[in-house]
């Protein structure tokens, strides 16, 4: 799936609103993702507003691009009656995922913010949205018209990464 191989992390956006059908696209994407048990634990914050767009980047040193983005997805777990306690950490990576490739397919550019990585990160998107303490705040996801970077294939394939029926 060509999607897969361009997809790139995109930081730069043009000014730039993304259509309501495409939002709501990326988020049928994002909840088509497997989850253990079908539990599907997620949540979303739509951010447009450029005011929110502002606090928000500053949630992680590292999230500076949300600024700028023409929309950010706040990915959450809602934590009451997980089927499966220990898994919605990968039930998220895969909506998150999902909601990336759909951003390619879409011909616009996203990128992941780590959320769930760091214990302070966790804590400013909680007191940013005044969450409650079943929601489990997981990643940021901007994604807007990319400006100057493109999605563009870049080869990771590494043989010695594969090994066939045992390990040694
Ligand atoms: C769990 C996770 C956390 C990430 N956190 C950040 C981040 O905080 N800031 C950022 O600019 N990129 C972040 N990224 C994007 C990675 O830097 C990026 O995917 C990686 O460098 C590979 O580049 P590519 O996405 O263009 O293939 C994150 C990606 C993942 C999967």
């Amino acid at each position: 799936m060509k999607e897969i191989f361009n997809r790139r992390s995109i930081r730069k956006f043009k000014d730039q609103a993304v259509e309501p059908e495409k939002i709501d696209r990326l988020l049928r994407a994002a909840m088509q993702a497997p989850s253990a048990g079908n539990q599907q634990p997620w949540e979303f914050i739509v951010v447009k507003e450029k005011e929110a767009l502002e606090s928000l980047s500053q949630v992680s040193p590292y999230a500076k691009p949300v600024a700028n983005s023409a929309v950010t997805f706040v990915l959450l777990a809602n934590g009451d009656a997980l089927k499966i306690p220990t898994a919605w950490e990968e039930d998220m990576g895969a909506a998150a995922q999902n909601l990336l490739l759909e951003a390619v397919h879409l011909e616009l550019g996203g990128v992941w913010f780590g959320v769930a990585t760091s214990d302070v990160v966790v804590e400013n998107v909680r007191k940013l949205f005044n969450l409650p303490d079943n929601i489990k705040p997981f990643a940021l996801i901007s994604v807007g018209y990319p400006d100057g970077q493109k999605n563009e294939f870049t080869d990771r394939y590494k043989a010695e990464k594969v090994h066939y029926e045992k390990w040694l």
